[in-house]
Formats: structure tokens, C-alpha cells, sequence
């Protein structure tokens, strides 16, 4: 798996993949929106990869779109403006949102503007405490424009939205935690061993389940009461088909036999 401006590697069934353009603060290109959308193809269907953790080679996370290669220079050509528009927001939203596995962001160091959108489309965040993060398009005399207004919809509470959307200032990775805008911060030093071990933790456990709980979340949120109701006994389903029964046989099956007690314990870990 070869790509320009994004780097995979896989290890105890987690997809590592690094925005690579270090030089450039990892600035969200064309090349990089062609190589993410196409490395999410990919790992789709890469059995071994069971959780992917997204991040940033070098010392920034992502320093939003490439302001030059994309605003600047594809500005005045409109058919390709378009496109490489429509796959930016595709792939941090509805891709990353309805991906079928689980995601994790890692922000290793500066996110700005459209990375917002990474770590909102990710199901999970953990944060370097120094990381920082900043909506700058008002400092340059814009708004969060594309898919990043909706990711702060989505996340985050009014007050806080609007106060960095409207001055720019910047939050470190202990703010964010604070916000809930990622899960938790750890120390630069740390963030790579514990966010690893959040990823290792989740590869564990039932890959279908995993999917489920991932569906069952964010179409409810869409959903009337009955129609939720609906659709996860329609998921139930699914997932007995899928499993071919394991979490009625096996994972109940064996707490009623006293094996194991799932609230302390994972049965897909103990095999
Ligand atoms: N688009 C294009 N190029 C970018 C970029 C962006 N969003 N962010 C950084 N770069 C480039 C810089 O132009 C520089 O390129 P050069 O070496 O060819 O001059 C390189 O990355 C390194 O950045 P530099 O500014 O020298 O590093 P720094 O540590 O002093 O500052 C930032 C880093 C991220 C604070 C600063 O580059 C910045 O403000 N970038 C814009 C951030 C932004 O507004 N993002 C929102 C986009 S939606």
C-alpha cells in the first residue's frame, strides 16, 4: 500500500496511517485528499486491519487544507476545484463516519481548520496535551467553511464553537479533552503507547459487534424512536447471521454457564 502523501503501516491488527507531508505541516493537498480517499478504499477491505489510527508525520498533526496547492492554485479551475472539493468532505465525513471499522485519532501536534474535520469524522480522539488547535480561517478573513461548521455542530458545545470559530485562538490537547472534543490528552511522551493500546484494546473484540455498535450509534442519531427501535432489532439480526449466533452461543452461552462475567471481562479476549 504505496502512496504520494500518506503512509500505512499495520501492526497487532491496527492500520497506522500518517498524513506524510512533515515538510509542509501536513497540509491537506489534492494529492493527499486523492491518497486518503484511496488508502480508505483500500484498508476497507484488509482483513488484518481491524481499527485505524490516523495522525500526522513529523511534529503537526495537520495543518488544514493546503492553502496554497488548493485555494490558491486551484481557485480559477473550477471542474477540479469541485472535485478535489467533494472528495475532501467526502472522505473525513461520510467516509470516516460510516467507515466499518472503528477509527481513532491521534493528534500529534498542530490542527487547524479542515483537520478539525479528521478528528470530528473519527469515531474516537486522544490528544498530545501540547498539541494545539485552531479554527484560523478567520484570521484569514474566512469562515469554517466546507465540512469543518458541521463537525463543529456535531461535537461541539455552542459557546465554544463559536468563541474559536469567530476568534481563532488556539486550545491545547488538555482544552480539547476538557471540551470532549477528543476522548483524552496525554503527554506528548505517551501518546503513541497509550493510543496504541486504546486501538489493541478495541482490535480485540468482535469485529461485527464493533461495526454494529458503530451503526447503531450514529443512524440512531438520525432516527425517529420507532424507526431506531427498527433498525437495531433489524441490526440484531444481522448480527446473528454475520456471527452465525457466537454472541448468543458463546457470548452469553458461556456467562450462563459461569466461564466468564462480561462486565469485568471480554470474551473475544479470553479466546
Ligand atoms: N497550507 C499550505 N502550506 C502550509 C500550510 C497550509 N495550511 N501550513 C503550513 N504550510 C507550509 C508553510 O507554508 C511552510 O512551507 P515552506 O517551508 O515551503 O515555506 C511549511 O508548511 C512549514 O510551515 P511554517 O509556517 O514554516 O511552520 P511554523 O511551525 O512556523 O508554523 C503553522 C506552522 C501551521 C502555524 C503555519 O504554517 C500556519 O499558520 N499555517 C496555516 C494554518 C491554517 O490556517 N490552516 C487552516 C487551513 S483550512
Amino acid at each position: 500500500m504505496e502512496y504520494k502523501t500518506v503512509k500505512v503501516e499495520i501492526k497487532d491488527h491496527v492500520a497506522r496511517v500518517s498524513l506524510n507531508r512533515p515538510e509542509k505541516k501536513n497540509a491537506m493537498s489534492p494529492q493527499l485528499h486523492r491518497d486518503m480517499t484511496q488508502a480508505l478504499e483500500d484498508l476497507r477491505y484488509v482483513d488484518d486491519a481491524k481499527v485505524l489510527v490516523i495522525t500526522g508525520a513529523g511534529d503537526a498533526f495537520c495543518a488544514g487544507m493546503d492553502l496554497k496547492e488548493f485555494f490558491h492554485e486551484l481557485k480559477g479551475v473550477q471542474s477540479e476545484y469541485d472535485r478535489i472539493y467533494r472528495m475532501a468532505t467526502e472522505w473525513r465525513g461520510r467516509t470516516l463516519r460510516y467507515y466499518p471499522k472503528p477509527t481513532i485519532a491521534m493528534v500529534n501536534g498542530y490542527c487547524f481548520g479542515g483537520a478539525f474535520s479528521i478528528v470530528e469524522g473519527c469515531d474516537l480522539a486522544v490528544s498530545a496535551n501540547e498539541a494545539q488547535f485552531g479554527l484560523s480561517e478567520i484570521n484569514f478573513r474566512m469562515f469554517p467553511g466546507g465540512s469543518v461548521s458541521k463537525s463543529l455542530a456535531n461535537l461541539l458545545r455552542p459557546r465554544d464553537a463559536l468563541l474559536y470559530a469567530m476568534t481563532g485562538r488556539r486550545f491545547n490537547g488538555v482544552k480539547a479533552a476538557d471540551m470532549g472534543w477528543v476522548n483524552m490528552s496525554v503527554p506528548l511522551a505517551d501518546l503513541e503507547e497509550q493510543t496504541m493500546a486504546l486501538a489493541r484494546e478495541i482490535a480485540a473484540k468482535d469485529p461485527v459487534a464493533l461495526r454494529a455498535c458503530k451503526d447503531g450509534y450514529r443512524f440512531s442519531l438520525e432516527m425517529s424512536w420507532e424507526a431506531s427501535m427498527s433498525y437495531t432489532a433489524a441490526k440484531e439480526h444481522e448480527v446473528m447471521v454475520l456471527q452465525k449466533g457466537a454472541w448468543l452461543e458463546s457470548g452469553i452461552g458461556d456467562f450462563v454457564k459461569g466461564l466468564y462475567k462480561p462486565g469485568l471481562e471480554s470474551h473475544t479476549e479470553k479466546k
